[in-house]
């Protein structure tokens, strides 16, 4: 796990940044800070949330312009309930009106909505347009933009889990089935690949629940960044870091010489 080292001074602002082979076919990214944002400038909480959701928009739009194939965001746990009421209805306030209000981005760009997690009980109005907006976008073919909302890795693991049961108790899938693949194939969303990166704003080093299974051999990036100051340039510094890692998932990688 690596930290950026100051969140200061990205590099300069590369348009021209594109993606490379062996690049990240699939960006996952904690979005966090936003409330440590707005109180460091005298705001309520939900300013920063605010501002959160300009940076989703700026984002969504680069990863499309690079040609990324899947972005996942982390947009509501589900611990998130816990948070104050007046928090999480401005919080559904917001995803509501991002699904209504960024289709004319969604379609322009050619993203695909889709969500992750356990929609039923988000408030009927958000899951209707949330929706609507999967609905209408899927036929585009560009970025698959995943929010992940009401989400928690554990829940999305348990509920894999009960599924197996329950198919393993109408005698359709024999215990001896049960291997990695099985249970990838009854997650939240089977047709997602697993992130290649996971960055993390606002410079805490966990995962908090999030994508526990599909996270496995993710290469972490934590910036000190506060998710509304994510600008593409932290991004394409991301994208760089990756290039430099060595994914030797859990085997060896030959030494380049002593030492390598
Ligand atoms: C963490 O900030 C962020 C969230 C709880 C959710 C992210 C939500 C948004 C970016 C806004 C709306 C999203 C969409 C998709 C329109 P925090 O409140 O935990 O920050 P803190 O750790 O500083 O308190």
């Amino acid at each position: 796990m690596a930290r950026a080292t100051s969140a200061a001074a990205p590099p300069a602002a590369p348009a021209d940044f594109r993606l490379e082979p062996g690049d990240p076919r699939h960006v996952a990214v904690i979005m966090d800070g936003n409330g440590r944002w707005a109180r460091a400038r005298g705001r309520a909480r939900v300013w920063g949330h605010r501002a959160g959701a300009r940076t989703v928009r700026a984002i969504t739009t680069e990863c499309a312009r690079l040609g990324l194939p899947e972005l996942t965001l982390y947009a509501f746990s589900s611990e998130n309930w816990r948070r104050p009421r007046r928090e999480v209805g401005l919080l559904m306030r917001l995803l509501l009106r991002h699904a209504v209000g960024e289709r004319r981005t969604i379609m322009d760009n050619g993203v695909r909505l889709r969500t992750l997690g356990d929609l039923e009980a988000l408030p009927v109005a958000v899951r209707r347009e949330v929706e609507r907006t999967v609905e209408l976008s899927a036929s585009n073919r560009g970025t698959v933009l995943r929010l992940a909302l009401n989400y928690g890795g554990r829940a999305e693991i348990a509920a894999a889990a009960r599924r197996i049961a329950e198919r393993a108790v109408a005698g359709e899938l024999a215990p001896a089935q049960v291997d990695e693949g099985a249970v990838a194939a009854h997650l939240h969303d089977p047709s997602m690949s697993d992130p290649d990166l996971v960055i993390r704003t606002a410079g805490e080093m966990r995962l908090s629940n999030f994508l526990l299974w599909q996270a496995s051999y993710a290469e972490f990036w934590v910036t000190p960044v506060e998710w509304p100051d994510f600008r593409e340039t932290h991004l394409h510094e991301a994208i760089r870091e990756f290039r430099r890692r060595v994914r030797r998932y859990g085997g060896v990688v030959e030494s380049q010489g002593p030492g390598g």
